[in-house]
Protein backbone atom coordinates (compact mmCIF):
# COMPACT_ATOMS: atom_id res chain seq x y z
CA UNK A 1 0.00 0.00 0.00
CA UNK A 2 1.40 3.44 -0.60
CA UNK A 3 -0.58 6.44 1.21
CA UNK A 4 1.10 9.53 -0.71
CA UNK A 5 -1.26 11.79 0.58
CA UNK A 6 -3.57 11.75 4.08
CA UNK A 7 -6.94 13.22 4.03
CA UNK A 8 -6.22 16.46 6.26
CA UNK A 9 -9.58 16.04 7.92
CA UNK A 10 -8.61 18.78 10.36
CA UNK A 11 -11.55 18.54 13.35
CA UNK A 12 -13.43 15.91 11.34
CA UNK A 13 -13.74 14.16 14.54
CA UNK A 14 -17.22 12.64 13.95
CA UNK A 15 -15.69 10.31 11.47
CA UNK A 16 -13.47 8.16 13.99
CA UNK A 17 -13.91 5.64 16.46
CA UNK A 18 -14.61 6.62 20.16
CA UNK A 19 -11.66 5.65 21.37
CA UNK A 20 -10.06 7.81 18.62
CA UNK A 21 -11.92 10.77 19.86
CA UNK A 22 -10.65 10.53 23.05
CA UNK A 23 -7.06 9.76 22.09
CA UNK A 24 -6.99 13.10 19.90
CA UNK A 25 -9.52 15.82 20.82
CA UNK A 26 -8.14 17.55 23.61
CA UNK A 27 -4.85 17.93 20.79
CA UNK A 28 -6.95 19.34 17.69
CA UNK A 29 -5.92 22.88 18.59
CA UNK A 30 -2.02 22.50 16.76
CA UNK A 31 -3.94 21.20 13.79
CA UNK A 32 -6.44 24.26 13.43
CA UNK A 33 -3.11 26.32 12.60
CA UNK A 34 -1.25 25.74 9.67
CA UNK A 35 -0.93 22.15 7.84
CA UNK A 36 2.04 20.47 8.86
CA UNK A 37 3.90 18.77 6.71
CA UNK A 38 5.69 14.78 7.21
CA UNK A 39 8.18 13.53 6.24
CA UNK A 40 9.38 9.40 6.53
CA UNK A 41 12.53 7.58 6.30
CA UNK A 42 11.49 3.80 6.48
CA UNK A 43 14.18 0.70 6.73
CA UNK A 44 13.78 -2.73 6.92
CA UNK A 45 10.81 -4.80 6.35
CA UNK A 46 7.73 -4.88 5.05
CA UNK A 47 6.07 -5.08 8.04
CA UNK A 48 7.78 -1.59 8.84
CA UNK A 49 6.37 -0.12 5.29
CA UNK A 50 3.04 -0.80 6.57
CA UNK A 51 3.56 0.97 9.86
CA UNK A 52 5.50 4.11 8.22
CA UNK A 53 1.88 3.85 6.49
CA UNK A 54 -0.42 3.99 9.74
CA UNK A 55 2.19 6.44 11.42
CA UNK A 56 1.21 9.16 8.70
CA UNK A 57 -2.52 7.98 8.82
CA UNK A 58 -2.91 8.72 13.07
CA UNK A 59 -1.21 12.16 12.14
CA UNK A 60 -2.98 12.87 9.10
CA UNK A 61 -6.68 11.78 11.15
CA UNK A 62 -5.36 13.83 13.85
CA UNK A 63 -3.81 16.25 13.23
CA UNK A 64 -4.25 17.46 9.55
CA UNK A 65 -0.76 16.59 8.55
CA UNK A 66 0.39 15.42 4.94
CA UNK A 67 3.07 13.92 3.77
CA UNK A 68 6.05 15.34 1.59
CA UNK A 69 8.66 14.06 -0.10
CA UNK A 70 10.80 17.29 0.28
CA UNK A 71 12.81 17.03 3.87
CA UNK A 72 13.21 20.76 3.40
CA UNK A 73 9.95 21.90 3.83
CA UNK A 74 9.23 19.26 5.85
CA UNK A 75 8.12 20.32 9.63
CA UNK A 76 8.17 17.04 11.31
CA UNK A 77 10.92 14.16 10.44
CA UNK A 78 10.24 10.46 11.29
CA UNK A 79 12.64 7.44 10.77
CA UNK A 80 11.06 4.48 10.95
CA UNK A 81 14.47 2.02 11.97
CA UNK A 82 15.36 -1.31 11.54
CA UNK A 83 17.91 -3.08 14.14
CA UNK A 84 17.85 -6.96 12.02
CA UNK A 85 21.66 -6.57 11.22
CA UNK A 86 24.16 -4.00 12.36
CA UNK A 87 24.51 -2.42 9.22
CA UNK A 88 20.48 -0.62 9.60
CA UNK A 89 21.52 0.05 12.86
CA UNK A 90 24.49 2.12 12.31
CA UNK A 91 22.42 3.71 9.23
CA UNK A 92 20.29 5.28 11.83
CA UNK A 93 22.77 7.62 13.79
CA UNK A 94 24.33 9.02 10.44
CA UNK A 95 21.28 9.64 9.27
CA UNK A 96 20.51 11.47 12.68
CA UNK A 97 23.70 13.09 12.43
CA UNK A 98 22.09 15.12 8.97
CA UNK A 99 18.56 15.60 10.41
CA UNK A 100 20.68 17.90 13.11
CA UNK A 101 22.22 19.94 11.00
CA UNK A 102 18.58 20.77 9.50
CA UNK A 103 17.37 21.24 13.18
CA UNK A 104 20.47 23.54 13.90
CA UNK A 105 18.97 25.82 10.73
CA UNK A 106 14.98 25.23 11.51
CA UNK A 107 14.81 24.48 15.63
CA UNK A 108 10.79 24.11 15.73
CA UNK A 109 11.85 20.96 13.33
CA UNK A 110 9.85 17.65 15.42
CA UNK A 111 12.26 14.75 15.23
CA UNK A 112 10.69 11.13 15.82
CA UNK A 113 12.61 7.95 16.36
CA UNK A 114 10.08 4.94 15.81
CA UNK A 115 10.55 1.03 14.74
CA UNK A 116 13.11 -1.51 15.69
CA UNK A 117 16.13 0.34 16.70
CA UNK A 118 13.86 2.87 19.08
CA UNK A 119 12.86 -0.32 20.83
CA UNK A 120 16.03 -1.88 21.22
CA UNK A 121 18.30 1.31 22.14
CA UNK A 122 14.97 3.65 23.90
CA UNK A 123 16.29 6.24 26.13
CA UNK A 124 20.11 6.35 24.83
CA UNK A 125 18.73 7.13 21.28
CA UNK A 126 17.98 10.69 23.14
CA UNK A 127 21.63 10.55 25.36
CA UNK A 128 23.35 10.10 22.26
CA UNK A 129 21.15 12.21 19.85
CA UNK A 130 19.07 15.23 22.36
CA UNK A 131 17.68 16.78 19.16
CA UNK A 132 15.75 13.75 19.02
CA UNK A 133 12.14 14.58 20.31
CA UNK A 134 9.91 11.85 19.85
CA UNK A 135 11.26 7.71 20.70
CA UNK A 136 8.59 5.26 20.16
CA UNK A 137 8.44 1.42 19.54
CA UNK A 138 6.59 -0.47 16.51
CA UNK A 139 3.43 -0.95 18.90
CA UNK A 140 3.03 2.72 20.39
CA UNK A 141 3.30 4.55 16.83
CA UNK A 142 -0.86 4.93 17.18
CA UNK A 143 0.16 7.28 20.01
CA UNK A 144 1.99 9.21 18.01
CA UNK A 145 -0.27 12.40 18.33
CA UNK A 146 0.35 12.17 22.02
CA UNK A 147 3.96 12.22 21.88
CA UNK A 148 4.00 14.85 19.18
CA UNK A 149 1.71 17.22 21.14
CA UNK A 150 3.81 16.48 24.56
CA UNK A 151 7.56 16.97 22.94
CA UNK A 152 5.74 20.52 21.30
CA UNK A 153 5.08 21.59 24.78
CA UNK A 154 8.19 20.68 26.57
CA UNK A 155 10.53 21.48 23.20
CA UNK A 156 12.61 23.85 25.67
CA UNK A 157 13.33 21.46 28.45
CA UNK A 158 16.75 19.16 28.47
CA UNK A 159 15.50 15.93 27.27
CA UNK A 160 16.26 13.90 30.34
CA UNK A 161 13.46 15.95 32.22
CA UNK A 162 11.06 15.92 29.29
CA UNK A 163 7.83 13.59 30.00
CA UNK A 164 6.16 10.91 28.30
CA UNK A 165 8.33 11.65 25.00
CA UNK A 166 9.47 8.13 24.72
CA UNK A 167 7.30 5.31 24.68
CA UNK A 168 8.67 1.60 23.38
CA UNK A 169 6.30 -0.59 25.33
CA UNK A 170 4.12 -3.76 24.39
CA UNK A 171 0.70 -2.45 24.91
CA UNK A 172 -0.78 -6.01 23.63
CA UNK A 173 -2.46 -5.18 20.46
CA UNK A 174 -3.87 -2.21 21.61
CA UNK A 175 -2.37 -0.34 18.62
CA UNK A 176 -4.85 -1.65 15.97
CA UNK A 177 -7.66 -0.22 17.92
CA UNK A 178 -6.21 3.54 17.19
CA UNK A 179 -5.30 3.21 13.97
CA UNK A 180 -8.09 5.34 11.45
CA UNK A 181 -9.81 3.51 8.84
CA UNK A 182 -6.87 2.07 6.15
CA UNK A 183 -6.80 4.21 3.54
CA UNK A 184 -5.29 2.97 -0.30
CA UNK A 185 -3.92 3.98 -3.70
CA UNK A 186 -4.03 1.42 -5.72
CA UNK A 187 -4.77 -2.30 -6.13
CA UNK A 188 -2.87 -3.88 -3.59
CA UNK A 189 -3.17 -3.44 0.18
CA UNK A 190 -1.03 -4.87 2.98
CA UNK A 191 -2.93 -6.26 5.97
CA UNK A 192 -0.87 -6.83 9.46
CA UNK A 193 -2.40 -9.52 11.04
CA UNK A 194 0.38 -10.36 14.04
CA UNK A 195 2.87 -8.51 15.89
CA UNK A 196 5.87 -9.84 17.25
CA UNK A 197 7.55 -13.20 16.63
CA UNK A 198 7.96 -15.74 19.72
CA UNK A 199 10.14 -18.38 17.38
CA UNK A 200 13.51 -16.91 19.10
CA UNK A 201 16.04 -17.82 16.38
CA UNK A 202 19.44 -17.83 18.10
CA UNK A 203 20.70 -15.02 15.46
CA UNK A 204 17.49 -12.61 15.84
CA UNK A 205 16.30 -9.68 17.30
CA UNK A 206 12.70 -9.28 16.68
CA UNK A 207 11.05 -11.19 19.55
CA UNK A 208 13.06 -8.62 21.58
CA UNK A 209 12.31 -5.13 19.47
CA UNK A 210 8.53 -6.29 18.92
CA UNK A 211 7.55 -8.49 21.16
CA UNK A 212 6.08 -11.85 21.43
CA UNK A 213 3.61 -13.12 18.67
CA UNK A 214 0.06 -11.53 19.09
CA UNK A 215 -2.57 -12.21 16.57
CA UNK A 216 -5.55 -9.66 15.74
CA UNK A 217 -8.71 -10.85 16.65
CA UNK A 218 -10.28 -12.26 13.45
CA UNK A 219 -13.12 -9.95 13.17
CA UNK A 220 -10.91 -7.16 13.37
CA UNK A 221 -8.78 -8.13 10.21
CA UNK A 222 -11.76 -9.10 8.34
CA UNK A 223 -13.39 -5.27 8.64
CA UNK A 224 -9.72 -3.85 8.07
CA UNK A 225 -10.06 -5.98 4.24
CA UNK A 226 -13.77 -5.12 3.66
CA UNK A 227 -12.48 -1.46 3.76
CA UNK A 228 -9.59 -2.06 1.45
CA UNK A 229 -11.76 -4.06 -1.10
CA UNK A 230 -14.69 -0.97 -1.13
CA UNK A 231 -11.79 0.90 -1.92
CA UNK A 232 -10.58 -1.28 -5.09
CA UNK A 233 -8.03 -3.43 -3.40
CA UNK A 234 -7.81 -6.86 -5.41
CA UNK A 235 -4.45 -8.23 -3.82
CA UNK A 236 -4.36 -8.62 -0.12
CA UNK A 237 -0.82 -9.33 1.29
CA UNK A 238 -1.40 -10.57 4.96
CA UNK A 239 1.71 -9.20 7.41
CA UNK A 240 3.46 -10.91 10.37
CA UNK A 241 6.68 -12.11 11.36
CA UNK A 242 5.27 -15.75 11.02
CA UNK A 243 1.93 -15.57 9.82
CA UNK A 244 1.39 -19.31 9.99
CA UNK A 245 1.53 -18.83 13.47
CA UNK A 246 -2.00 -16.90 13.30
CA UNK A 247 -4.15 -17.64 16.40
CA UNK A 248 -6.77 -14.95 16.07
CA UNK A 249 -9.73 -14.89 18.49
CA UNK A 250 -13.28 -15.57 16.89
CA UNK A 251 -16.76 -13.84 18.07
CA UNK A 252 -17.29 -16.83 19.95
CA UNK A 253 -14.25 -16.97 21.62
CA UNK A 254 -12.56 -19.98 19.71
CA UNK A 255 -9.22 -19.61 17.68
CA UNK A 256 -8.70 -19.16 14.16
CA UNK A 257 -5.87 -20.56 12.68
CA UNK A 258 -4.27 -19.70 9.80
CA UNK A 259 -5.38 -22.08 7.15
CA UNK A 260 -8.53 -21.09 8.38
CA UNK A 261 -8.30 -17.00 7.79
CA UNK A 262 -7.05 -17.88 3.81
CA UNK A 263 -10.40 -19.32 3.52
CA UNK A 264 -12.05 -16.21 4.93
CA UNK A 265 -10.69 -13.81 3.35
CA UNK A 266 -10.98 -15.26 -0.24
CA UNK A 267 -14.57 -14.77 0.43
CA UNK A 268 -13.99 -11.24 0.90
CA UNK A 269 -16.03 -9.48 -2.44
CA UNK A 270 -13.22 -8.27 -4.25
CA UNK A 271 -10.20 -9.88 -3.31
CA UNK A 272 -8.59 -11.67 -6.41
CA UNK A 273 -5.24 -12.48 -4.95
CA UNK A 274 -4.02 -13.47 -1.53
CA UNK A 275 -0.18 -13.18 -0.73
CA UNK A 276 1.37 -13.81 2.67
CA UNK A 277 4.69 -12.60 4.17
CA UNK A 278 6.45 -14.21 6.01
CA UNK A 279 6.04 -18.23 7.38
CA UNK A 280 7.80 -20.68 9.08
CA UNK A 281 9.09 -24.39 8.08
CA UNK A 282 7.95 -24.86 11.50
CA UNK A 283 4.21 -24.28 11.27
CA UNK A 284 3.97 -25.09 8.06
CA UNK A 285 0.97 -27.47 8.67
CA UNK A 286 -0.53 -29.55 5.73
CA UNK A 287 -3.89 -27.33 6.20
CA UNK A 288 -1.97 -24.21 4.91
CA UNK A 289 -0.71 -26.87 2.10
CA UNK A 290 -4.15 -28.10 1.32
CA UNK A 291 -5.51 -24.31 1.23
CA UNK A 292 -3.39 -24.15 -2.27
CA UNK A 293 -5.89 -26.91 -3.74
CA UNK A 294 -9.12 -25.04 -2.31
CA UNK A 295 -8.15 -21.38 -3.00
CA UNK A 296 -7.45 -20.07 -6.40
CA UNK A 297 -6.97 -16.49 -4.64
CA UNK A 298 -3.73 -17.50 -3.31
CA UNK A 299 -0.67 -17.03 -5.45
CA UNK A 300 1.28 -19.78 -6.53
CA UNK A 301 4.27 -18.20 -4.86
CA UNK A 302 5.56 -19.02 -1.72
CA UNK A 303 8.42 -17.21 0.77
CA UNK A 304 9.64 -19.77 2.93
CA UNK A 305 12.49 -18.78 4.52
CA UNK A 306 14.97 -21.61 5.01
CA UNK A 307 17.93 -19.59 6.38
CA UNK A 308 20.64 -22.87 5.61
CA UNK A 309 20.77 -25.95 4.16
CA UNK A 310 23.00 -27.43 7.30
CA UNK A 311 20.83 -29.19 9.95
CA UNK A 312 23.82 -28.44 12.26
CA UNK A 313 23.61 -25.12 11.13
CA UNK A 314 19.61 -25.03 11.24
CA UNK A 315 19.79 -26.67 15.10
CA UNK A 316 22.32 -23.78 16.22
CA UNK A 317 20.00 -21.31 14.34
CA UNK A 318 17.30 -22.79 16.67
CA UNK A 319 15.25 -23.39 14.09
CA UNK A 320 13.55 -26.09 15.63
CA UNK A 321 12.90 -28.34 12.22
CA UNK A 322 15.70 -30.04 9.69
CA UNK A 323 16.04 -29.98 6.08
CA UNK A 324 13.85 -32.93 5.11
CA UNK A 325 10.96 -31.69 6.55
CA UNK A 326 11.46 -28.31 4.66
CA UNK A 327 11.92 -30.60 1.58
CA UNK A 328 8.05 -32.50 2.07
CA UNK A 329 7.05 -29.37 2.67
CA UNK A 330 8.09 -27.77 -0.88
CA UNK A 331 7.30 -31.16 -2.46
CA UNK A 332 3.76 -31.78 -0.59
CA UNK A 333 3.16 -28.39 -2.33
CA UNK A 334 4.67 -28.32 -5.88
CA UNK A 335 2.03 -32.02 -5.72
CA UNK A 336 -0.90 -29.52 -5.28
CA UNK A 337 0.16 -26.56 -7.62
CA UNK A 338 3.12 -27.63 -9.89
CA UNK A 339 3.44 -23.96 -11.00
CA UNK A 340 4.28 -22.56 -7.73
CA UNK A 341 7.22 -20.14 -7.78
CA UNK A 342 9.13 -20.29 -4.38
CA UNK A 343 11.66 -17.63 -2.72
CA UNK A 344 13.45 -17.85 0.63
CA UNK A 345 15.83 -15.77 2.57
CA UNK A 346 19.54 -17.64 3.44
CA UNK A 347 22.00 -16.22 5.81
CA UNK A 348 26.13 -17.07 5.50
CA UNK A 349 29.01 -17.51 7.15
CA UNK A 350 26.79 -18.01 10.55
CA UNK A 351 29.21 -18.89 13.81
CA UNK A 352 30.84 -22.20 12.79
CA UNK A 353 29.74 -22.31 9.68
CA UNK A 354 31.90 -25.26 8.08
CA UNK A 355 32.81 -25.60 4.45
CA UNK A 356 30.57 -28.76 4.66
CA UNK A 357 27.97 -26.76 6.14
CA UNK A 358 27.89 -24.09 2.95
CA UNK A 359 28.34 -26.84 0.48
CA UNK A 360 24.67 -28.27 1.67
CA UNK A 361 23.41 -24.43 1.62
CA UNK A 362 24.56 -23.75 -1.25
CA UNK A 363 23.26 -27.39 -3.61
CA UNK A 364 19.87 -26.60 -1.50
CA UNK A 365 19.45 -23.53 -3.38
CA UNK A 366 20.25 -25.09 -6.61
CA UNK A 367 18.05 -27.95 -5.99
CA UNK A 368 14.99 -25.81 -4.95
CA UNK A 369 15.73 -23.45 -7.99
CA UNK A 370 14.53 -20.39 -6.15
CA UNK A 371 12.53 -17.90 -8.22
CA UNK A 372 14.56 -15.46 -6.05
CA UNK A 373 15.55 -15.30 -2.76
CA UNK A 374 17.03 -12.80 -0.06
CA UNK A 375 20.49 -13.84 1.37
CA UNK A 376 22.31 -11.86 3.74
CA UNK A 377 25.62 -12.45 6.31
CA UNK A 378 25.54 -13.21 9.56
CA UNK A 379 25.21 -10.30 11.54
CA UNK A 380 25.93 -10.49 15.63
CA UNK A 381 23.38 -8.77 17.31
CA UNK A 382 23.83 -8.15 21.00
CA UNK A 383 21.85 -9.62 23.72
CA UNK A 384 20.87 -12.54 20.86
CA UNK A 385 22.13 -16.33 21.98
CA UNK A 386 23.76 -16.84 18.74
CA UNK A 387 26.23 -13.58 19.65
CA UNK A 388 27.36 -15.54 22.70
CA UNK A 389 28.94 -18.77 20.00
CA UNK A 390 32.16 -19.32 19.12
CA UNK A 391 33.01 -18.44 15.52
CA UNK A 392 36.15 -19.39 13.80
CA UNK A 393 35.16 -18.21 10.14
CA UNK A 394 36.94 -15.75 9.02
CA UNK A 395 35.15 -12.26 7.70
CA UNK A 396 37.16 -13.02 4.40
CA UNK A 397 35.83 -16.19 4.01
CA UNK A 398 32.23 -15.57 5.00
CA UNK A 399 32.56 -12.54 2.19
CA UNK A 400 33.59 -15.06 -0.37
CA UNK A 401 31.04 -17.56 0.32
CA UNK A 402 28.60 -14.64 0.30
CA UNK A 403 29.53 -13.71 -3.02
CA UNK A 404 29.36 -17.67 -4.41
CA UNK A 405 26.08 -18.10 -2.81
CA UNK A 406 24.54 -14.66 -4.84
CA UNK A 407 25.75 -15.36 -7.66
CA UNK A 408 23.74 -18.74 -7.23
CA UNK A 409 20.39 -16.73 -6.98
CA UNK A 410 20.97 -14.60 -9.48
CA UNK A 411 21.68 -17.16 -11.98
CA UNK A 412 18.39 -19.15 -10.88
CA UNK A 413 16.41 -15.44 -10.89
CA UNK A 414 17.78 -14.64 -14.51
CA UNK A 415 17.28 -18.63 -15.64
CA UNK A 416 13.21 -17.92 -14.39
CA UNK A 417 12.53 -15.13 -15.79
CA UNK A 418 14.14 -16.59 -19.14
CA UNK A 419 11.86 -19.43 -18.97
CA UNK A 420 8.59 -17.49 -18.47
CA UNK A 421 8.84 -16.03 -22.43
CA UNK A 422 7.08 -18.21 -24.39
CA UNK A 423 4.32 -19.12 -21.24
CA UNK A 424 0.89 -17.33 -20.16
CA UNK A 425 1.22 -15.56 -17.05
CA UNK A 426 -1.78 -14.33 -14.41
CA UNK A 427 -1.55 -10.75 -13.66
CA UNK A 428 -2.60 -7.93 -11.68
CA UNK A 429 -2.80 -4.66 -13.98
CA UNK A 430 -1.73 -2.19 -11.91
CA UNK A 431 -1.05 1.02 -13.75
CA UNK A 432 0.67 2.76 -16.52
CA UNK A 433 4.30 2.15 -16.81
CA UNK A 434 5.69 5.40 -15.93
CA UNK A 435 9.21 5.17 -18.78
CA UNK A 436 6.91 3.68 -21.40
CA UNK A 437 2.72 5.09 -21.46
CA UNK A 438 2.32 3.24 -24.26
CA UNK A 439 2.69 -0.20 -22.08
CA UNK A 440 0.60 -0.89 -18.77
CA UNK A 441 2.55 -2.12 -15.53
CA UNK A 442 1.70 -5.76 -13.50
CA UNK A 443 3.06 -8.30 -10.91
CA UNK A 444 3.22 -12.07 -11.95
CA UNK A 445 2.67 -14.58 -9.24
CA UNK A 446 5.94 -14.89 -8.79
CA UNK A 447 6.90 -11.11 -8.13
CA UNK A 448 8.14 -10.29 -11.70
CA UNK A 449 6.86 -7.07 -12.92
CA UNK A 450 5.50 -7.15 -16.69
CA UNK A 451 4.48 -4.90 -19.10
CA UNK A 452 2.38 -5.28 -21.77
CA UNK A 453 1.00 -2.44 -24.77
CA UNK A 454 -2.27 -1.79 -24.59
CA UNK A 455 -5.25 0.80 -25.99
CA UNK A 456 -5.64 3.61 -24.50
CA UNK A 457 -9.28 3.74 -25.26
CA UNK A 458 -9.38 0.35 -23.24
CA UNK A 459 -7.29 1.12 -20.31
CA UNK A 460 -10.23 1.89 -17.75
CA UNK A 461 -11.46 -2.07 -18.21
CA UNK A 462 -8.01 -2.90 -17.68
CA UNK A 463 -6.89 -1.51 -14.09
CA UNK A 464 -6.77 -3.59 -11.31
CA UNK A 465 -8.26 -6.64 -13.40
CA UNK A 466 -6.60 -9.77 -13.67
CA UNK A 467 -5.91 -10.84 -17.02
CA UNK A 468 -3.42 -13.40 -18.89
CA UNK A 469 -0.49 -11.84 -20.44
CA UNK A 470 1.55 -14.06 -22.86
CA UNK A 471 5.19 -13.62 -22.37
CA UNK A 472 7.16 -12.53 -25.55
CA UNK A 473 10.94 -10.95 -24.20
CA UNK A 474 12.94 -10.53 -21.30
CA UNK A 475 13.58 -7.57 -20.19
CA UNK A 476 15.83 -7.44 -16.49
CA UNK A 477 16.18 -10.21 -14.24
CA UNK A 478 13.02 -9.05 -12.52
CA UNK A 479 11.00 -7.80 -15.60
CA UNK A 480 9.21 -9.15 -18.67
CA UNK A 481 7.36 -8.06 -21.69
CA UNK A 482 4.44 -9.62 -23.37
CA UNK A 483 0.70 -8.93 -24.58
CA UNK A 484 -2.73 -8.94 -23.67
CA UNK A 485 -4.59 -12.26 -23.70
CA UNK A 486 -7.84 -12.31 -22.03
CA UNK A 487 -8.90 -10.39 -18.89
CA UNK A 488 -9.76 -12.57 -16.62
CA UNK A 489 -11.38 -10.72 -13.03
N1 LIG B 1 10.04 -14.15 10.14
C1 LIG B 1 11.03 -14.48 9.22
C2 LIG B 1 12.28 -13.63 9.33
C3 LIG B 1 12.21 -12.17 9.56
S1 LIG B 1 13.76 -11.34 9.56
C4 LIG B 1 11.37 -15.98 9.30
O1 LIG B 1 10.51 -16.76 9.42
O2 LIG B 1 12.50 -16.39 9.18
C5 LIG B 1 14.15 -11.36 7.83
C6 LIG B 1 15.40 -12.07 7.48
O3 LIG B 1 16.53 -11.37 7.96
C7 LIG B 1 15.53 -13.45 8.09
O4 LIG B 1 14.81 -14.42 7.40
C8 LIG B 1 17.01 -13.69 8.05
O5 LIG B 1 17.40 -14.31 6.85
C9 LIG B 1 17.60 -12.28 8.12
N2 LIG B 1 18.23 -12.04 9.43
C10 LIG B 1 17.63 -11.95 10.63
N3 LIG B 1 18.54 -11.76 11.60
C11 LIG B 1 19.75 -11.73 10.99
C12 LIG B 1 21.09 -11.59 11.45
N4 LIG B 1 21.37 -11.44 12.75
N5 LIG B 1 22.09 -11.60 10.53
C13 LIG B 1 21.82 -11.74 9.22
N6 LIG B 1 20.58 -11.90 8.73
C14 LIG B 1 19.55 -11.90 9.60
FE1 LIG C 1 13.37 -13.70 13.66
FE2 LIG C 1 13.17 -16.30 13.62
FE3 LIG C 1 11.14 -14.83 14.34
S1 LIG C 1 14.15 -15.06 12.06
S2 LIG C 1 11.36 -12.96 13.19
S3 LIG C 1 13.01 -15.01 15.45
S4 LIG C 1 11.11 -16.67 13.09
Amino acid sequence: MSVSVFNPRINDVANMTPAVNALVEPNLAPAATATKKVFITTQGCQMNVYDSDKMLDVLGDSHGMVVTHDIDEADVLLMNTCSIREKAQEKVFSELGRWRKLKEKRPDLVIGVGGCVASQEGDNIQKRAPYVDMVFGPQTLHRLPELYDKSSEQKEIAHKNRIGTIDISFPSIEKFDFLPEPKVEGYKAFVSIMEGCSKYCSFCVVPYTRGEELSRPLDDVLAEIDSLAEQGVREINLLGQNVNGYRGTKDDGSICRFAELLHYVSHVDGVERIRYTTSHPLEFTDDIIDAYAQLPELVSHLHLPVQSGSNIILAAMKRNHTIDVYINQINKLKAIRPDIHLSSDFIIGFPGESEQDFQDTLNLAKELNFDHSYSFIYSKRPGTPAAELADDVSFTTKKARFAEFQQVIIDSTLAKSHEMVGTTTRVLVEQVANRHPDCLICTADNTRTVMFPYDVEKMDELLGKIVSVRVTDFVSPHMVKGELVEVLA
